[in-house]
């Protein structure tokens, strides 16, 4: 059966290696997802420019020139519907919406988070990680609701942490596994094979045999 390949637009806020890796992996012809829109909520983002190299329509929408968060969000939400969006990526997307936007995209947005999810939310989290002293530490791909870092988890990767790791270094190591991460999350929720039941994401019977893509240390 073929399935109609879903209508994907990154959001970036900056350098955009994760939107790269999305990008990348979508060229694939069996991939269930097509990058048709890269926003960057600044002008300066070098994401941007690496966008429109690879061939896809790539835009600012710089939030001060609107007076308020609810008028540029529906820039936002225009913006992708007119480029008729079925799923949205954020990609490092360095900005809180409103609660409307987040309802209006219910189930059908994307965020990566640098850390095992639900710990270290918000930002330093490789600084978090290292405090905290865990072992483990990793990325996470979960649908985005109104609670910053929160919502359903679609996929998990762990790296190790190593004695004498500092942020950077344990960055590094993250975001290798944020680029195998992101594509395979966004083709389990294009392809129809992870869905959002309630709070909790579940999949169909083919996703047991990918454990490994999907959690490795
Ligand atoms: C990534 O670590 C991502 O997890 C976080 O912001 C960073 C963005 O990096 N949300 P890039 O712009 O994708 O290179």
């Amino acid at each position: 059966m073929t399935v109609r390949r879903r209508r994907v637009a990154i959001l970036i806020s900056g350098r955009g290696s994760n939107m790269a890796a999305l990008i990348e992996a979508a060229r694939a012809v069996d991939y269930p997802a097509e990058i048709v829109l890269v926003l960057s909520n600044r002008p300066n983002a070098a994401g941007l420019a690496h966008a429109e190299a690879a061939g896809i329509p790539a835009r600012a929408l710089d939030h001060e020139a609107f007076p308020d968060r609810e008028r540029f969000d529906a820039a936002l939400d225009a913006a992708l519907r007119a480029a008729g969006i079925d799923l949205v990526c954020l990609a490092g997307f360095m900005r809180i919406f409103s609660a409307g936007f987040v309802e209006a995209w219910a189930g059908r947005m994307l965020n990566i988070h640098p850390s095992l999810l639900p710990l270290f939310r918000g930002t330093r989290t490789h600084a978090q990680a290292l405090a905290a002293g865990v072992r483990l530490h990793g990325c996470t791909v979960h649908y985005v609701v109104p609670e910053l870092d929160a919502g359903p988890i679609v996929a998990q990767a762990a790296v190790p942490v190593r004695p004498g790791d500092d942020a950077g270094t344990l960055a590094a190591r993250v975001i290798v596994q944020e680029h195998r991460l992101y594509p395979a999350a966004l083709a389990l929720v294009a392809g129809g094979r992870a869905r959002l039941d309630g709070e909790r994401v579940v999949f169909d019977a083919t996703v047991a045999g990918v454990d490994g893509a999907l959690l490795s240390v």
